[in-house]
């Protein structure tokens, strides 16, 4: 290659780039300046409340006309203590199957789910010292598909308890909180019949 065309390729080589003078734009700086003081505004509101995430909707208020399946209310709420097969376990939790608590007086049946039992209570001829917890959580329609539930499985043969007893029982004893104290106390309000 000749002298004369090396300088023409040179010449034909664009200029080395040089740094220009480019500030941000200022409207854009102030923009993201806002966003800056927004976000430390924002976080300070903020502090201490409960993240705005997940499912926050209200726990669903069951419908009190629905029809419940006493025997997934069963499952659910009795079983792990008074077992599948309603007989209990021997010595700490007395069977469903058979026991006069369970196919006597329907009243006295709803006052045991709506307040408990702590306390001495003789189920078919064994006495049990246990504790018993109330279910005023479940609705009228559930209590009442449970005990009619456990008055017509494992050979019970009692009438089904209607959703309105379950409502009246609830009103019945206004100023009991806690449980019934055992057998002796449940036979005072609901002498049984001899
Ligand atoms: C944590 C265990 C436990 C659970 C859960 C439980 N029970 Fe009981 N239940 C007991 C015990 C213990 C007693 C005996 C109370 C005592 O000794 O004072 C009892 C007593 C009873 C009695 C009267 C005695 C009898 O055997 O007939 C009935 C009726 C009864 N439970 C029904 C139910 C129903 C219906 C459910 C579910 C909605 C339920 N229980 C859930 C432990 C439990």
């Amino acid at each position: 290659m000749s002298p004369k065309d090396r300088t023409r390729a040179q010449r034909r080589e664009a200029q080395e780039p040089t740094e220009l003078s480019n500030p941000v734009p200022w409207p854009v700086a102030v923009i993201a300046v806002g966003f800056i003081l927004w976000g430390f505004w924002y976080y300070f509101q903020n502090v201490g409340y409960p993240a705005m995430a997940g499912d926050r909707r209200s726990a669903i208020v069951i419908d009190p006309s629905a029809s419940f399946d006493g025997s997934v209310v069963y499952a659910g709420n009795c079983a792990a203590c008074h077992q599948g097969n309603g007989k209990g376990l021997a010595g700490v939790f007395p069977p469903l199957a058979g026991s006069e608590w369970v196919l006597e007086n329907e009243d006295r049946l709803v006052q045991i789910l709506l307040h408990g039992i702590n306390g001495e209570i003789e189920v078919a001829g064994v006495t049990y010292q246990g504790v018993m917890p109330a279910f005023p959580q479940l609705a009228d329609g559930e209590l009442a598909a449970v005990l009619s539930f456990i008055r017509s499985e494992w050979g019970n043969t009692a009438t089904p308890i209607a959703t309105a007893a379950v409502e009246a029982g609830r009103q019945r004893f206004p100023d009991r909180d806690g449980p019934w104290q055992g057998g002796a106390e449940l036979n005072e309000a609901f002498p049984p019949e001899s």
